[in-house]
């Protein structure tokens, strides 16, 4: 019943979200008539399986990234777009020009660095491990405890893939199996195809509260910071950091974040 309430709640939620996003979006507004006359447009490269970051409410990507991407377009007075991708498409796609930015809950890496530079960053992620209930992993050490032998299941190309691939797989600690969608990752722990997942911990907990039997372990993988990918020596680095400050100086941010993430 509490479940049920909670999703009922959620369901309501994104829906005013839904509806406010069309609002502010909508092509009476002035500053969207202006940038349409320009034809500057915002195009944001995600992966909408990612709640409640980006996912799909229908047909539309929703969600604190869609959001806030929505808001600094605003902002600046350009035309905003969302193109949804597979993750590790959205650096390509940033990098070649089809995309104006990344956003998508990516974490800032000195690798990522080597090829596009970083807004400053608007949230705090957490790598956590998605384990079955009762299993005989019990704290993130047990993935690196002598003799340790986990298939340890991830979405391609995120940090979780990146830290599992060197601490696990690299140490020989076990093996790593790749998803499209962090989603299909957790769908094969609960059919016990593998043994745990390594993932953020907002999809994290909106996965353990879809699915039966599954838990978050209490100790965490690794702390990060979200920021959005720019091309190196884009114009529009400035921009959007001047749009982000002040979004969350004006409490934007925050009252975004609160809509998908309710305190515990
Ligand atoms: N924070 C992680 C990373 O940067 C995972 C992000 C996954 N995001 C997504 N929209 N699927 O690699």
């Amino acid at each position: 019943m509490k479940k049920f309430m909670k999703d009922l709640l959620a369901t309501t939620m994104v829906f005013a979200m839904a509806t406010s996003l069309v609002g502010c979006g909508g092509s009476t507004e002035p500053a969207a008539d202006d940038a349409a006359a320009t034809g500057e447009t915002l195009i944001m490269a995600t992966n909408a399986e990612f709640p409640p970051y980006e996912f799909y409410e229908g047909s539309d990507v929703v969600g604190i990234d869609a959001e806030i991407g929505a808001a600094i377009a605003e902002k600046l007075g350009m035309d905003f777009k969302i193109e949804d991708m597979a993750f590790d498409s959205i650096i390509p796609a940033v990098t070649s020009g089809k995309a104006s930015f990344g956003m998508a809950g990516m974490t800032v890496t000195e690798d990522r660095l080597q090829s596009v530079d970083f807004s400053d960053s608007y949230a705090t992620g957490v790598q956590v491990v998605i384990v079955k209930e009762g299993s005989d992993i019990t704290s993130v050490d047990d993935l690196f405890a002598e003799g340790a032998s986990h298939v340890v299941g991830v979405q391609t190309g995120t940090t979780g893939d990146i830290y599992a691939t060197d601490d696990i797989e690299g140490d020989g600690f076990g093996t790593v199996e790749r998803f499209p969608k962090g989603a299909d990752a957790v769908l094969a722990l609960t059919q016990g195809k593998i043994d745990c997942v390594v993932i953020d911990n907002e999809p994290a907990k909106e996965f353990v509260a879809a699915n039966e039997g599954l838990v978050i372990l209490d100790t965490e993988y690794a702390v990060e910071d979200y920021a959005i990918c720019l091309a190196k020596g884009s114009e529009l680095t400035e921009k959007i950091n001047a749009a982000l400050a002040e979004l969350i100086a004006d409490g934007t941010v925050q009252e975004i974040i609160d809509k998908y993430i309710s305190a515990e």
